[in-house]
């Protein structure tokens, strides 16, 4: 039997490659993410990578509560129960200027990163197969702090106690959560495609191994963690960043 593995933030970059590796595998895959018209590109690109694909999607902004439902019919209708939820959306609020950009940079950066894992995870928490695994995605961020006043790592961070109440809560049901803190990885939108060349310079000589990550390199560690191989591995924090250097 097919495993199905439902991927939020998966019309771009780390989770589209990570609903490509799946998929490979022959698993079923439910890419969930706000834009129709880039999930809707994101599988035929799929598809036609891999024959036979079965990959779905629906465009849901998981910031926002009602969301939920439609999620949860979204995984309904494949009459799979999960086996792996990878909570892969997230990204960077915009900064301004006085206490009120502030609060809007705090309140973007918690429902982007904190929110969109929160609810799909508890909204599909009776949908999860006995034994499956639960990803979120943390951030290097979450160790060394990030730009603007810092909503960006401090929403990551959030992430990593969350994961030890999940791992806490869904252990008896064998159910494992991981969190995979990334460090700088290319080709994604995350840098709206224009990150300045001297900070990528200086973010790969941070690396050491001497390049930036790229897509493949979280997908191959989020498929590990949705794997039998690692059943015993559950609330722990996994780094992937060539070394990258905290504080630097
Ligand atoms: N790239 C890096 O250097 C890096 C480093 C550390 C951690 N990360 C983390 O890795 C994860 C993936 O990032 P990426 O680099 O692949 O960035 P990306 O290419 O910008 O992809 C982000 C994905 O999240 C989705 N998304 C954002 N907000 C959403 C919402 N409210 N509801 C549903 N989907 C939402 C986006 O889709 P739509 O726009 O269609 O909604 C997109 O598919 C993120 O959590 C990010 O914080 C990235």
């Amino acid at each position: 039997m097919s495993r199905l593995i439902v991927i939020t933030g998966a019309s771009a970059g780390i989770g589209k490659a990570t609903a490509h590796r799946f998929a490979a595998n022959g698993d079923a895959v439910l890419m969930v993410g706000r834009r129709e018209t880039a999930l809707a590109a994101a599988g035929d690109e799929l598809r036609a990578a891999v024959g036979g694909a079965d990959v779905r999607h629906v465009a849901l902004d998981m910031g926002e509560v009602d969301s939920v439902p439609a999620l949860q019919d979204a995984v309904a209708a494949t009459g799979l129960p999960v086996h792996g939820l990878l909570c892969c959306a997230g990204g960077t609020a915009g900064t301004g200027e006085g206490v009120k950009a502030v609060l809007s940079e705090w309140d973007e950066a918690y429902r982007t990163n904190v929110l969109t894992a929160v609810l799909a995870t508890e909204g599909l928490v009776d949908q999860l197969a006995d034994g499956a695994s639960v990803v979120l995605y943390s951030s290097i961020a979450a160790y060394r702090g990030s730009g603007g006043t810092g909503a960006y790592g401090a929403a990551k961070a959030a992430l990593h106690s969350y994961v030890h109440t999940l791992a806490n809560r869904l252990g008896p049901r064998r159910i494992t959560a991981n969190a995979i803190a990334p460090g700088y990885v290319a080709e994604t939108d995350f840098f709206d495609g224009a990150i300045d060349p001297d900070r990528e310079a200086a973010l790969v000589r941070q690396s050491v191994v001497g390049r930036a990550g790229v897509p493949g390199d979280v997908a191959g560690l989020a498929f590990y963690l949705c794997s039998p191989e690692a059943a015993y591995v559950t609330s722990q924090i996994i780094q992937v960043n060539g070394g990258q250097r905290h504080g630097v």
